[in-house]
């Protein structure tokens, strides 16, 4: 179970999260949406560890692990796929997977781990001694997922998988997320601005606005409510 009660994370004088309690549905996706701004990224840092908590509290099976430090969180089942594809650019694709697997709370052997991800993303095979930074977007997009999720982790964070991409890329990494995911039952929190789609694949949704949370629901109560189309026109 992983859960957030009345948490608040500030940057100085700027209040990005002001007191939002969630619980992510166990084994199954979670979807958070919100413009730009709204506090998506800043929640998620906070629950690994990575962002200022004022106040609040996050749990992870019931244990608080708000002053664990982040790198103690993975070893507990947590993993991040951050925004603006974060990887070590210098590195190769397979450099990065290993250090991913190697940091991460391991219950695969590391072969059988690479294989899985090289089947599935043939491309990252191909370009496995490649510098990741000399990847396509796409395909830097494809390597973050899978090194968040060659350890096969309880929780997932995903912040925006989908920033910049094209579409057909963007559904072969939700597809690579929700098959894993369902497959190894592992609990998800998905950032999104696209909100259609996040609540597309998730169960529940979150909506944040200004940093707290302003409506949440099955996501397809929040489907039929005529929020999507709330949430594009506050874009345009
Ligand atoms: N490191 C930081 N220092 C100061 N302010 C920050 C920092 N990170 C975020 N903020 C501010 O906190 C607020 C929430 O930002 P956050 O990145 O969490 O939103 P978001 O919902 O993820 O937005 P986006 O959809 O653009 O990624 C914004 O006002 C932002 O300017
Ligand atoms: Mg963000």
């Amino acid at each position: 179970m992983l859960e957030v009660k009345d948490l608040v994370v500030s940057y100085g004088a700027v209040e990005a999260v002001r007191g939002v309690t969630l619980t992510a549905v166990p084994g199954a996706i979670t979807a958070i949406v919100g413009a730009n701004g709204a506090g998506k990224s800043s929640l998620l840092r906070a629950i690994t560890g990575l962002a200022p908590v004022r106040a609040g509290q996050v749990l992870l099976d019931g244990q608080d692990v708000t002053r664990v430090p982040a790198s103690k969180r993975a070893g507990l089942g947590l993993a991040h796929a951050m925004e603006g594809r974060r990887i070590f650019r210098h590195l190769s694709v397979e450099e990065n997977l290993r250090l991913a697997w190697q940091f991460g709370r391991r219950r695969n052997q590391w072969g059988e781990a690479l294989d899985r991800v090289f089947l599935t993303f043939p491309i990252l095979k191909e370009k496995r001694r490649s510098q990741a930074g000399l990847l396509s977007g796409g395909q830097q997009q494809m390597l973050i997922v899978s090194a968040a999720t060659i350890c096969e982790p309880s929780y997932l964070l995903l912040d925006e998988p989908s920033l910049g991409l094209a579409p057909i890329v963007v559904r072969e990494i939700y597809h690579f997320f929700t098959d894993r995911c369902r497959e190894n039952g592992t609990t998800v929190l998905l950032a999104e601005q696209m909100a259609a789609m996040a609540l597309n694949v998730s169960a529940h949704g979150y909506v944040l606005r200004q940093g707290q949370v302003v409506r949440e629901g099955p996501s397809a109560e929040l489907v039929n409510s005529g929020l999507i189309a709330a949430l594009s026109s506050a874009y345009l």
